[in-house]
């Protein structure tokens, strides 16, 4: 059975969409099998792939129900199933119980991968809501910056809501600090300050500013097939393995 990740927040620019396709190429490194799913209407995810105008995404799984399985486009270090600006519509109608047609959705398909991880958009909409109704878990990026962990409290009472109205599944997995700088003083206060707000929720593994995180996304490559000799690709490996043992998951031998 597949573990569902949201990786959530509902700042735009903490590196979710970053974090999402470089944790699922290192978890396929890893030997899992991974979907991820776009669930962006800006579809940040979806071209940092390469895939320019996808004929399915998610807005037919949940606009018209279609299949879910016709929406994913297989890929040799994970599947995907991209989005489309017609998302954007799914925020605004009046369906009722529309916050449930994902968590059915993955019901068909669960079984057939180890991680299934979705790229949340920067707000707290019906689609956010219907990925972390959807998810076991969530993992927030939080980006080493001015107030930042205002906004973090905020979302973890979202996350407490869900859980209580929605999904009893959904627990929070880990708060990851992204784009950190060591030399930077603000940034080590901010972890620190997470560290002492959030104790264990924060992952030990932090990632670091790598222009080769952004660079591969204009290329439509995540980092591993960019370059998987940089920071970039290191800090996410730790973050998988990380999460692995979290869940405690042991890694196939030959990987
Ligand atoms: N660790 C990092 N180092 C350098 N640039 C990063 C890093 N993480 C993200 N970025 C860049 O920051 C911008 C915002 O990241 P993104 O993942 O798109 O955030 P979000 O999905 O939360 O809006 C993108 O241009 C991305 O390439
Ligand atoms: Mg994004």
């Amino acid at each position: 059975m597949g573990v569902v990740i949201s990786v959530a927040n509902h700042k735009g620019g903490v590196g979710k969409t970053t974090t999402t396709v470089n944790l699922g190429a290192a978890l396929g490194r890893l030997g899992m099998k991974v979907l991820l799913v776009d669930a962006d209407p800006q579809a940040n995810a979806t071209r940092a792939l390469g895939l320019k105008k996808p004929e399915k995404s998610l807005y037919q799984v949940l606009a018209f129900q279609d299949d879910i399985r016709t929406a994913i486009h297989g890929g040799d270090a994970f599947d995907l199933i991209p989005s489309s600006v017609h998302l954007a519509g799914f925020e605004k109608n009046n369906d009722v119980g529309k916050e449930f047609i994902l968590q059915e959705a993955f019901a068909d398909i669960k079984d057939h991968y180890d991680f299934i991880l979705i790229d949340c958009p920067p707000s707290l909409g019906a689609l956010t809501i219907s990925a972390l109704t959807a998810s076991d878990y969530a993992v927030i990026p939080l980006q080493s910056e001015f107030l930042a962990l205002q906004g973090m409290t905020d979302f973890i009472k979202i996350l407490r809501t869900v859980k209580t109205r929605m999904n009893k599944e959904l627990d929070l997995l880990g708060i990851v600090v992204t784009q950190f700088d060591h030399r930077k003083v603000l940034h080590r206060d901010i972890y620190e300050h997470a560290l002492q707000t959030y104790g264990d929720a924060m992952f030990g593994t932090m990632i670091r500013g790598n222009v080769a995180l952004a660079e591969s996304q204009s290329v439509g490559q995540h980092i591993f097939e960019y370059d998987h000799t940089c920071n970039g690709a290191t800090d996410y490996l730790d973050l998988a393995n990380e999460i692995l043992k979290r869940l405690n998951i042991s890694v196939p031998v030959s990987s």
